[in-house]
């Protein structure tokens, strides 16, 4: 079992995350439920793993003004989710509002605070894609700032790419939150499938992450919890 491992429910129903993720209960910290799958869902999927007893980080990359996402992570917060984020790029108001509704939703239902993250800079995103938008400021400099901001305003931590977790780490202290995708390599498989800057997982630790996001290696493998358990190995420097 590794805290550190959150597996990506990357799947097209309901029914196989469910299958998924009660198989993989007992070796990952986490499960994360994006868009696709939340869309098919709903909050009902989420309910079931946490009544089922795993945490769910919500990727639903909240991105509204201040009174709109509040609400949205109140909503979240009830469905039991355990890690929830927002755009930093929505600015310092809109994540004071989800902070301040994170502690009043949990506080209110009895519940222990949600990690509230941030994404800094879509990765798919490079500096002529930040150009078009009107930041001129290198990538690694725009995503260090917005991850500077984003621990000015109260939340947790940030996603981040292989790449750029050792200078967030540098820049947000030891106690930020990083969760890093992007993981191959070493006990996660060679696949690289559309992933281009990876770092294998007790690499991705080493360089400061605080937990690993890993979908395909793991949800596409034939057996997902002996590569699971690969990874967990790996991860307890086994
Ligand atoms: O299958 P794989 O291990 O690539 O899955 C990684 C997960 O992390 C996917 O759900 C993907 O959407 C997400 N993610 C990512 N890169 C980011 C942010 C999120 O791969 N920069």
């Amino acid at each position: 079992m590794s805290e550190r491992l959150l597996v990506a429910l990357d799947v097209e129903s309901g029914r196989r995350a469910y299958e998924l993720a009660t198989s993989l209960r007992d070796l990952a910290g986490g499960f994360k439920v994006g868009s696709r799958l939340f869309t098919l869902e709903g909050p009902a999927l989420v309910r079931r793993l946490v009544d089922a007893g795993a945490r769910v980080f919500l990727d639903l990359k909240f991105h509204d003004i201040p009174n709109t996402v509040a609400q949205a992570i109140e909503s979240a917060v009830e469905t039991g989710a355990w890690m929830i984020n927002v755009h930093a790029s929505g600015g310092t108001a809109m994540m004071r509002a989800a902070a301040a509704a994170g502690r009043d939703a949990a506080a209110r239902l009895g519940r222990p605070q949600p990690l509230l993250i941030a994404v800094t800079v879509l990765t798919s995103m490079d500096e002529a894609a930040l150009h078009d938008i009107g930041v001129e400021r290198p990538v690694l400099d725009q995503i260090t700032a917005l991850a500077r901001m984003t621990k000015a305003a109260g939340l947790a931590g940030v996603v981040a790419s292989p790449r750029e977790t050792a200078s967030i780490r540098a820049a947000c202290g030891d106690g930020f939150t990083i969760v890093t995708p992007g993981i191959r390599g070493a006990s996660a498989g060679a696949e690289r499938n559309d992933q281009s800057r990876t770092m294998g997982p007790a690499e991705a630790v080493r360089a400061g992450a605080s937990y690993i996001v890993v979908g395909r290696p793991i949800i596409g493998a034939p057996d997902p919890r002996k590569a699971a358990e690969t990874i967990v190995r790996e991860l307890q420097g086994g």
